[in-house]
């Protein structure tokens, strides 16, 4: 049997990764693919826990320390659990969110250090690399007026404000220059254009 295909989305915060993901949905529903589709940090009964803590608000003394080992703990659970197993039934994963988000966030924005972001994700994943990435890539002051419209306020990450998105953006066009994997999206385009792109990327795979 084939192994699945490994998708995942990454980008800043309001980079527009659900409305993609959604069409991405759509068409394997079209196609009648098999998929899951899951989201970091969470995705399983321990990694959900671990999001809450993440995402509080009320955490504001988490070291840098702990929440990239909190970040990395979801991750090998959700690895273990759900993604391996899936692949190697056939299932394609998309994922909304991985080890990539930990490079840039963590590894480049918290300065916590590549090599140490690189070696953590290779263990918590069993070096498990996506088969393909796209990095929907936006200003962050246009990211920030999308998700002003949403609900819920901003979490303990978004609440950094916009110039640690900016180096979170930073972080993740350095990645991508290194990494063929990760296909660098313009997101400051309409849904249906972005969209588009990451079909015909899909299929190149496929074919
Ligand atoms: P979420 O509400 O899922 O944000 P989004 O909808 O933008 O994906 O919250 C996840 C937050 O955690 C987001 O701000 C990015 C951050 N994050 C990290 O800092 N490191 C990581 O490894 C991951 C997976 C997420």
């Amino acid at each position: 049997m084939n192994k699945g295909i490994f998708i995942t989305f990454e980008g800043i915060d309001g980079c527009g990764k659900s409305t993609q993901l959604n069409l991405l949905k759509e068409e394997f529903d079209r196609r009648g693919m098999e998929y899951i589709v899951v989201r970091e940090p969470g995705g399983t009964v321990v990694g959900e826990k671990i999001r809450t803590i993440l995402l509080d608000k009320n955490n504001d003394s988490m070291t840098r320390m702990a929440e990239l080992l909190l970040f990395e703990a979801a991750r090998a659970q959700i690895t273990e659990e759900v993604i391996l197993p899936a692949l190697s039934r056939g299932v394609n994963v998309i994922c909304d969110r991985f080890y990539d988000s930990t490079s840039a966030y963590q590894g480049y924005a918290n300065k916590m250090g590549r090599d140490l972001t690189d070696f953590l994700n290779l263990k918590a994943t069993n070096d498990t690399s996506p088969d393909i990435t796209f990095l929907l890539d936006i200003d962050p002051q246009t990211a920030f007026k999308r998700r002003s419209g949403r609900d819920g306020g901003e979490d303990r990450i978004e609440l950094q404000g916009l110039s640690y998105q900016e180096k979170v953006r930073e972080g993740y066009l350095e990645l991508a220059r290194t990494e063929e994997r990760i296909a660098v999206i313009d997101a400051d385009q309409p849904a249906d254009a972005i969209f588009e792109q990451i079909r015909n990327r899909i299929w190149d795979l496929t074919d």
